[in-house]
C-alpha cells in the first residue's frame, strides 16, 4: 500500500494518474485541484481511496493546508509526490516578436510562477511527510521542450516561456536531488510524451503555435503518428517511476525512461 499526492488532478494527465493509482484499493490517493466543485471528472471516479483537496500551486499557504489534511489522514506520511500541475498560455510568438516587452515579461513570469515556483512550493509543503514515507519519490512533469539539444536540433522556437520555465524545473529537481539523495530521496523529471490533452494547441486562436509545434515534431519524428493517450502515457510513466532508484536521482527522462521524447 502506498500514498500519493497528485497536483493538477482535475483533468488530463493528472486525472489519469489518479485513475490508475487508485485502481488499487490499497493505495491512498490525494488529488489536488484548483476548484474542488468543478472537478467533475474526479467526482465521477467515486473511489473511496481518493480524497480531493483544493490547492493552487502558486499559493504556498494553500499547499501547506493541503499537506496538513494529508498528514491527518496518513499519520504524517507520504510515499510519492507527483508534481503534475502545469500551464502554457499558447502564445503564437517567438521570444523576439511579442506585441510588447510587457506582454513578453508577463508570459515569462506567468509560466515561471506555475511551472517552476509552483513545484518548489508544492515540494516544500510535502517534504516533511515524504521524509516519513517509505518510497520518498518526487516526480515532476517536464517537457521535451526543456531539452536544450532538442530545441536547437529541431528548431523548436515556439512556447518559449513554457520551455524556459520547464528548463528551470530541471535545475529545481537537480538541487533537491543533490540535497536529499543521502536521505534516500529520488527526484525525477519526466516528460509524458506528446499527449492528447488540453495542453496541446487547438483551435484558430492557437494556429501560429500549432504551426511551430507541428514543424518541430515533423523534424524530430518524420513519421509521427499523432499524440498518445493519457492512459498510455501514465502507464509508461508509472513503470519508469517504479523502477527509478535513488542512485539515478536528479535525472530528466522521457515516458520511456530514456531521451527519446516522442
Ligand atoms: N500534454 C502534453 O503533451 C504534455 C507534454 C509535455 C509536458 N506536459 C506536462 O504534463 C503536465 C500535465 O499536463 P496536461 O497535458 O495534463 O495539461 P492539462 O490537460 O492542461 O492539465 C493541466 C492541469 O494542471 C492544472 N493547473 C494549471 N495551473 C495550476 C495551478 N496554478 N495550480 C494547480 N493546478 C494547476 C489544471 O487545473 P485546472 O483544471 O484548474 O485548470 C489541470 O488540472 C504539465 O506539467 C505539462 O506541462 C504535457
Amino acid at each position: 500500500m502506498s500514498s500519493y499526492v497528485v497536483t493538477g488532478a482535475s483533468r488530463g494527465i493528472g486525472l489519469e494518474f489518479v485513475r490508475q493509482l487508485s485502481a488499487d484499493s490499497k493505495n491512498s490517493v490525494f488529488a489536488l485541484v484548483r476548484n474542488k466543485q468543478g472537478a467533475t471528472k474526479l467526482h465521477e471516479l467515486a473511489r473511496a481511496n481518493v480524497v480531493v483537496l483544493e490547492a493552487d500551486v502558486t499559493n504556498a499557504k494553500a499547499l501547506q493546508l493541503a499537506a496538513a489534511e494529508v498528514a491527518k489522514a496518513t499519520n504524517n506520511k507520504l510515499d510519492y509526490l507527483i508534481n503534475n500541475a502545469g500551464k502554457t498560455n499558447h502564445p503564437g510568438f517567438t521570444l523576439d516578436n511579442f506585441p510588447s516587452p510587457e506582454a513578453l515579461e508577463h508570459d515569462l513570469l506567468d509560466n515561471f510562477r506555475t511551472n517552476t515556483i509552483g513545484v518548489v512550493h508544492s515540494t516544500n509543503a510535502f517534504l516533511p511527510l515524504l521524509k516519513n514515507g517509505s518510497a520518498k519519490k518526487v516526480v515532476c512533469l517536464n517537457s521535451a521542450l526543456a531539452d536544450l539539444d532538442l530545441t536547437v536540433q529541431v528548431e523548436a522556437i515556439g512556447a518559449a516561456s513554457y520551455s524556459i520555465s520547464k528548463a528551470a524545473l530541471t535545475m529545481v529537481v537537480a538541487k533537491y536531488a543533490a540535497q536529499y539523495k543521502s536521505m534516500g530521496f529520488t527526484f525525477l523529471c519526466i516528460s509524458p510524451g506528446l499527449v492528447a490533452t488540453d495542453m496541446l494547441p487547438a483551435g484558430p486562436e492557437t494556429e501560429a503555435e500549432m504551426k511551430m509545434l507541428t514543424a518541430a515534431v515533423a523534424r524530430y519524428v518524420p513519421d509521427f503518428k499523432g499524440p498518445i493517450s493519457p492512459e498510455v502515457s501514465v502507464k509508461m510513466q508509472l513503470e519508469v517511476i517504479e523502477r527509478w532508484t535513488v542512485e539515478q536521482s536528479g535525472a530528466f527522462v522521457s515516458h520511456a525512461g530514456d531521451r527519446q521524447w516522442i
